[in-house]
C-alpha cells in the first residue's frame, strides 16, 4: 500500500493538509497514517529519516517481474489503488494528484533504455535528434545512476543487475592509454554498443578515459558501482549479485586503488581536474569535495558488502581505518560556517610543528571577497577543496548532498547545509534547480583556470550552471535532513518548466532562468534524476536504498576550532 494510501483513500484528516504552507502536507501528521510502524518521532519536518531507512527498509522491497512491466503501466505502478479512484477528489489534494510530466518522464526514460543481446543493460546518456551526439549516445556510470534508482523504486531490478554485471566485466579489460596502462580497479567513465545488423551481433566498447576529452579517468565511476550494487541489494534483498566472487572482486579493484598506501599525507584522495561529474578543466584538482563524498560513501557501502572470507577481513579492516580517518579530516578542515571563517580570516601563518592551528598555511588574503557576504550566520557546508595553502570556498551541490547520504556530515552538518539552502536560494537553487557549483569563474580567472574553457564560461554548465538531475540528490538529502519542504519547493520550481523545454541537460545564468546554450535535450538523468525526486518524495521510506544512517562508531567532531585557534 501506498504510505499516503490511508490519507487518500476517504478517511483522511483534512487537518494534515492544513498545518503546511499553501495546503502542503504535514509529514508529521502523515507519520500516523503509515502502514509501517513508525512511532519513534512527531515530525518529519523537524527530524531525521534514520529512523524510517532502519525500520521501513530493513525488509527488502518485493521486486516485480521485470516482464510484467509494460510502458503504459509506468504512470499506474506509480500510483495506489486509492490514488486513482481520488479522480474526483477537491483541489486541496493536488499535492497528490500525479504530475502529467510523469507520465511524459517514464515515456522518455523507457526509450532511453540501451540493449544489449536483447538486455536492457543501462541507458543512454542523452536522446536529442537536433545536436551531434558526439558520446552522449553512450551508457555513462553515473548518469545511469538516477535511472538505476527509478527502475529499482519502481520494481523493476533486472536492468540495474544487467548493468552492475556489464560494466563488472568492462573492467577486467585491460586499459591503456599510450604506452600507459591504467590500475585494474578502474571502471569506465561510459560504454556503448554496436550492433552489427548484418551478423547479428553486440559487442560492446568502453571508455575508461582514453576517448574522453582531456584524457581523464573517471574516479567516480567506481563509488557509483559500488553505491549502485548496495542499492540494488538493499532494495531488491537479493544478496547473491553482491556475493558472488566476481563483484567481490571488482569492489576490492576498486578498493585497492584508493585505500593503497602511498605518499599521501591526508585521507582524503588526490585526484585530477575533470574526475567527476565536473568531468572538464574547472580547478577541481587536489581533493575535490565530489570524490571525497563519494569515496566515504562507498567505503561505508563495501563495509556491508564485503564478505569477511580470504583477504576480505583485512579490507575490511583497512575500510574502518580509512573511514575514521576520512571523517575526521572532512568534517574538521572541509567544513565551513561563519564561526570557522572567521577563524581562518584571523589565521596566522608560517606556523611551524604539531602545534600548528593553521595546518595548511592558508594566508589569509587568499580568501576570496564573495563569501563573506555570501555566507550566513547560520547555515555552512563542505568548501570545495582543501590542500597546502589552498582552500578553494566554492559551493559544490554534489559533493554536499553525497556527504548528507552517506552521513559523512552529521545531523547539525546537514541541518546547516539546509539552512544555507533556504538563506541562499536564488544563488543556490536559482529559477531552476540546481546549481553544479558557486559562484562562477570570470575573467582572469576563468581564463588561468578553465584554460579559456568557451564551454565552461561564467554561468554556464559547470561553471555555476544549473542542472536539474541534482534535484534527486537535493530531494533525498531533504528527507534525511528532514526538511522535505525544501525540496518540494525545488521541485514545484522543476515542474514550471523542465518537460516543456524538452529535459534539457543545464541551464545558463546566475538564477538558471536559460536553457543551456549547448545543453542537450531530453537529457536522461534531468528525466529519471525528476522521477527519483517525486517518487522519493511520495514514499520517502525509498531513502533507504542510497541514504545511510550515522555510524556511530566514527568520531564525532568539535563543530569548532576556535578553542584550538586560541590554545
Ligand atoms: C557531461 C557531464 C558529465 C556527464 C556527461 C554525459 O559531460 O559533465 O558528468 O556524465 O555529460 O551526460
Amino acid at each position: 500500500m501506498n504510505i499516503f494510501g490511508k490519507a487518500l483513500s476517504g478517511e483522511t484528516n483534512n487537518d494534515i493538509y492544513d498545518s503546511g504552507e499553501n495546503g502542503s502536507i504535514d509529514y508529521g501528521r502523515l507519520a500516523d497514517f503509515r502502514p509501517r510502524k513508525i512511532d519513534t518521532y512527531n515530525s518529519l519536518d523537524e527530524r531525521s529519516l534514520n529512523d524510517i531507512i532502519s525500520s521501513g527498509l530493513s525488509s527488502p522491497r518485493p521486486p516485480r517481474q521485470l516482464e510484467t512491466v509494460k510502458s503504459s503501466e509506468c504512470l499506474e505502478a506509480l500510483l495506489s489503488p486509492s490514488i486513482r479512484s481520488s479522480a474526483g477528489t477537491p483541489r486541496e489534494y493536488h499535492a497528490f494528484e500525479p504530475h502529467p510530466m510523469i507520465a511524459d518522464a517514464w515515456e522518455r526514460l523507457r526509450l532511453s533504455m540501451v540493449y544489449f543481446r536483447d538486455r536492457p543493460v543501462g541507458t543512454i546518456a542523452a536522446l536529442d535528434p537536433t545536436e551531434d551526439s558526439l558520446n552522449y549516445n553512450q551508457v555513462f556510470v553515473r548518469d545511469f545512476v538516477p535511472s538505476a534508482l527509478a527502475f529499482l523504486m519502481n520494481g523493476e531490478p533486472e536492468i540495474v543487475k544487467n548493468f552492475l554485471l556489464k560494466t563488472l566485466r568492462l573492467q577486467s579489460i585491460e586499459k591503456r592509454i599510450d604506452c600507459f596502462t591504467l590500475g585494474e580497479g578502474v571502471m569506465p567513465a561510459s560504454f556503448k554498443v554496436l550492433h552489427d545488423p548484418v551478423r547479428k551481433t553486440d559487442t560492446m566498447i568502453a571508455d575508461f578515459g582514453e576517448s574522453a576529452i582531456g584524457r581523464v579517468a573517471p574516479v567516480d565511476s567506481g563509488f557509483w558501482w559500488i553505491i549502485l550494487l548496495r542499492a540494488y541489494t538493499k532494495s531488491t534483498g537479493d544478496h547473491t549479485l553482491a556475493d558472488m566472487a566476481d563483484c567481490q572482486r571488482g569492489m576490492r579493484l576498486i578498493l585497492t586503488l584508493c585505500l593503497a598506501d602511498g605518499f599521501d599525507t591526508f585521507p582524503t584522495l588526490l585526484c585530477a581536474d575533470g574526475c567527476c561529474m565536473v568531468d572538464r578543466r574547472m580547478g577541481i584538482y587536489g581533493y575535490p569535495i565530489e570524490i571525497q563524498s563519494l569515496f566515504f560513501m562507498a567505503l561505508r557501502c563495501a563495509k556491508v558488502l564485503i564478505k569477511p572470507d580470504g583477504d576480505g577481513k583485512e579490507f575490511l579492516e583497512r575500510i574502518d581505518k580509512r573511514l575514521h580517518a576520512l571523517s575526521f579530516h572532512m568534517r574538521e578542515y572541509f567544513w565551513l560556517d561563519h564561526q570557522q571563517l572567521n577563524n581562518i580570516y584571523r589565521f596566522k601563518t608560517e606556523e611551524y610543528s604539531h602545534t600548528a592551528v593553521n595546518k595548511f598555511n592558508v594566508i589569509p588574503e587568499s580568501i576570496p571577497d564573495w563569501i563573506f557576504d555570501f555566507l550566513p550566520l547560520k547555515g555552512g557546508f563542505f568548501i570545495g577543496n582543501v590542500s597546502p595553502a589552498r582552500m578553494d570556498f566554492r559551493w559544490f551541490a554534489i559533493g554536499n548532498f553525497m556527504a548528507i547520504l552517506g552521513s559523512l556530515a552529521t545531523f547539525d552538518q546537514a541541518s546547516a547545509i539546509m539552512d544555507l539552502l533556504e538563506a541562499r536560494w536564488p544563488e543556490l537553487v536559482g529559477d531552476m534547480p540546481l546549481k553544479v557549483t558557486y559562484p562562477a569563474m570570470e575573467g582572469h580567472e576563468w581564463r588561468i583556470i578553465t584554460g579559456c574553457d568557451p564551454k565552461n564560461t561564467r554561468w554556464s554548465y559547470h561553471n555555476a550552471g544549473s542542472w536539474p538531475v541534482i534535484l534527486w540528490m537535493l530531494t533525498a538529502a531533504c528527507i534525511k535532513a528532514g526538511r522535505p519542504q525544501i525540496a518540494r519547493r525545488a521541485i514545484e520550481q522543476v515542474e514550471t518548466r523542465l518537460s516543456a523545454d524538452g529535459w534539457p541537460e543545464y541551464y545558463d545564468g546566475k538564477l538558471g532562468r536559460y536553457v543551456g546554450k549547448q545543453a542537450r535535450k531530453f537529457q536522461t538523468w534531468s528525466i529519471a534524476g525528476y522521477l527519483v525526486a517525486k517518487m522519493m518524495l511520495e514514499d520517502p521510506s525509498h531513502l533507504g536504498m542510497i541514504g545511510l544512517e550515522e555510524d556511530r562508531k566514527i568520531q564525532k567532531p568539535s563543530l569548532t576550532r576556535s578553542a584550538s585557534w586560541t590554545a
